[in-house]
């Protein structure tokens, strides 16, 4: 009984735009569900409508099949983790997770079982004595989770929960955290961050948000879906850009020619032609669109038609890859991903293939052409 459902979810603070406009969800029972987006996109406001600590100006919230817009937040069976861990600092660790249900009036032993038992789980019953500012910041953070589980919640909620930690410790704590939502059962989480690699790797869906002129234009909810469609079929630009990193290289285009296997599309700027998989359903010669390309599909000294010819800029070796930047006329570098030990030096003039199928067109709003759908080789086209 632990689904959340949103219905024409408004949130506006005062006399200013919404901040949250026209958001339509329904997040499973025990689905893994990651708000992610750039800074004030809306993300903390849209968890804390969930836990019932902000109300909506307009629309419907369900918690399982009850409208809960006007049940306050200790009646929802939620429990929210935060990014400041906010414990008392005056408390031990087990009295911090033991607080809501001593508040509950549980008796005193099944207090002691639950604490205990989620102590084991997170791995802290060696520290249960300890006050806060005797921890690091990890251990503070597996207490903050812990108070949270001992309530044994339909959903949980978490923003941020793992900015305040070191890189190793983030990547061990999101392991944990996964593994801790396999163990619970019927619950389900939502989970902020605006960090790609989180989101990708804990996320049964993700929920990308758009921010700003984005949000009053085309509503709060650029895209749906899960890591990998996010990744394969962004359904515009923005989401093109934001997952995948380093992010998606744009340039200018403009059709030439419709073919039953895609676009050929020239480049203003150097007369390149390609071939991208595309529809051109409502396309003609002649229009303006934006070529998108991931860094990971620029092949680099591929021969062949579907190549442009670019002078390397700068090269970033990061050990196992090597990020090759490449003079773009009509705009920003781009950036081709090599391995790590490739022979690539600044200045090279180099051919970068790019595969038909791994590229992408926008339209003058941005929104991505639908893809053709493949079968064995494509042809060359032109
Ligand atoms: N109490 C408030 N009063 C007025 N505006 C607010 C209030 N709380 C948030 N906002 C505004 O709402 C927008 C969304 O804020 P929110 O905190 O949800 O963003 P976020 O996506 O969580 O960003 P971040 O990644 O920086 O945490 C921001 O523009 C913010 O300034
Ligand atoms: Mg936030």
């Amino acid at each position: 009984m632990a689904s959340i459902t949103l219905r024409a979810a408004q949130k506006a603070y005062g006399d200013a735009p919404p901040v949250i406009r026209d958001v339509d969800l329904a997040i499973g029972e025990h689905e893994f569900c990651v708000f992610l987006g750039p800074s004030g996109c809306g993300k903390s406001t849209l968890l804390r409508v969930i836990a019932g600590l902000e109300d909506l100006s307009s629309g419907d919230l369900y918690i399982g099949d009850k409208r809960v817009n006007d049940i306050p937040s200790a009646q929802r069976s939620v429990a929210m983790v935060f990014q400041s861990y906010a414990l008392f600092p005056h408390m031990t660790v087990y009295e911090n997770m033991s607080f809501g249900l001593t508040l509950a009036k549980l008796p005193k032993a099944e207090i002691e079982q639950k604490v205990r038992e989620a102590a084991r789980i997170l791995q802290l019953e060696e520290l249960l004595q300890r006050k806060p500012k005797e921890l690091s910041g990890g251990q503070r953070q597996r207490v903050a989770i812990g108070r949270a589980i001992v309530r044994r919640p339909g959903v949980f909620l978490f923003d941020e929960p793992l900015s305040n930690l070191d890189a190793t410790l983030r990547s061990q704590t999101r392991v944990e955290i996964a593994r801790l939502h396999r163990q619970f059962e019927q619950a389900s989480v939502v989970y902020v961050t605006h960090d790609q690699v989180e989101a990708m790797t804990l996320a049964d869906r993700i929920v990308l948000l758009h921010a700003g002129a984005d949000t009053q234009r085309f509503g709060s909810i650029a895209q749906v879906g899960t890591p990998m469609e996010l990744y394969h079929h962004p359904r515009n630009r923005f989401v093109a850009g934001f997952i995948g990193s380093p992010r998606m290289n744009f340039m200018p285009a403009q059709v030439v020619s419709l073919h039953d296997n895609g676009i050929l599309v020239r480049l203003p700027a150097t007369g390149e032609t390609l071939l991208v998989a595309a529809q051109g359903n409502g396309v003609s010669p002649g229009q303006e669109l934006t070529l998108g390309v991931r860094p990971e599909h620029m092949e680099i000294g591929q021969q062949g038609s579907h190549a442009i010819t670019r002078e390397v800029v700068l090269v970033e070796r990061l050990g196992e890859q090597t990020y090759v930047h490449l003079d773009e006329p009509a705009g920003q570098p781009l950036v081709a991903k090599a391995p790590g030990d490739a022979r690539i030096a600044r200045g090279e003039r180099l051919r970068v293939a790019i595969a038909p199928v791994c590229a992408y067109l926008f339209d003058g709003d941005g929104v991505a052409l639908a893809r053709t759908q493949v079968h064995g080789a494509l042809a060359v086209a032109a």
